[in-house]
């Protein structure tokens, strides 16, 4: 209750960052018997989601309301954040992969999705997940209209992205703050 005597009604613990009407049913249908993939939930903080980032980057030590705090910002900024996850027979996250959709003046106002944090769990690698994260990405980037979508790698994953049907193109420079 607020001050005021209104009732805040409770959030939705199953509440999805985006549409699943954006996830692929043939990606879904070409998973290994018994996965699943669906988009991020807010209740996926006590379902391994960070420890799956964890085998792509560090991730420190992240509370449940700082990552319920993230999912609501994200959830904010309409349709620009797609962060999708496969689960596998034990409903346990084991993949997960970002399409980020940034909104242009030039093209005629155009969208360019932005491919982000792919990470497959150590002993689920191998199985194609990383290939099914990708197409599902691509699945929502042109169903939302995005002219193309682009990501950084590293040179020892070039292999895996030329796999999922991307080319080299450009040079990639950053700063870091
Ligand atoms: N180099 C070359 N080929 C590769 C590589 C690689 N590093 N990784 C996979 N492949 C090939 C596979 O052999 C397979 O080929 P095939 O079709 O001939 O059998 C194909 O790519 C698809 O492989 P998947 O089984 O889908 O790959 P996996 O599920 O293991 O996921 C991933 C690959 C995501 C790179 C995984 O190894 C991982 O999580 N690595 C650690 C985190 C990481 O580096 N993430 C990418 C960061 S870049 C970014 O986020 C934009």
């Amino acid at each position: 209750m607020t001050a005021n005597g209104t009732i805040t009604p409770a959030p939705d613990e199953n509440e999805a960052l985006f549409s699943p009407s954006l996830i692929s049913p043939n990606v879904t249908s070409a998973l290994p018997d018994g996965y699943s993939m669906r988009p991020l939930q807010r209740n996926d903080f006590s379902n391994s989601f960070l420890d799956v980032l964890r085998v792509l980057t560090q991730v420190g030590e992240v509370t449940r309301d700082e990552f319920e705090s993230r999912f609501d910002q994200m959830k904010a900024s309409t349709g620009g954040y797609h962060i999708l996850v496969i689960l596998d027979g034990e409903g346990k996250i084991v993949g997960t992969g970002a399409l980020i959709v940034e909104r242009k003046f030039i093209h005629h106002l155009g969208l360019v999705g932005h491919i982000e944090d792919i990470a497959v769990a150590k002993d689920q690698q191998g199985k194609k997940l990383g290939l099914r994260i990708i197409q599902a990405l691509d699945y929502v980037a042109e169903n939302v209209g995005c002219y193309k979508t682009i990501l950084d790698c590293s040179e020892a994953n070039e292999g895996f992205y030329v796999k999922c049907g991307f080319k080299r193109a450009g040079l990639e420079m950053a700063h870091y703050y």
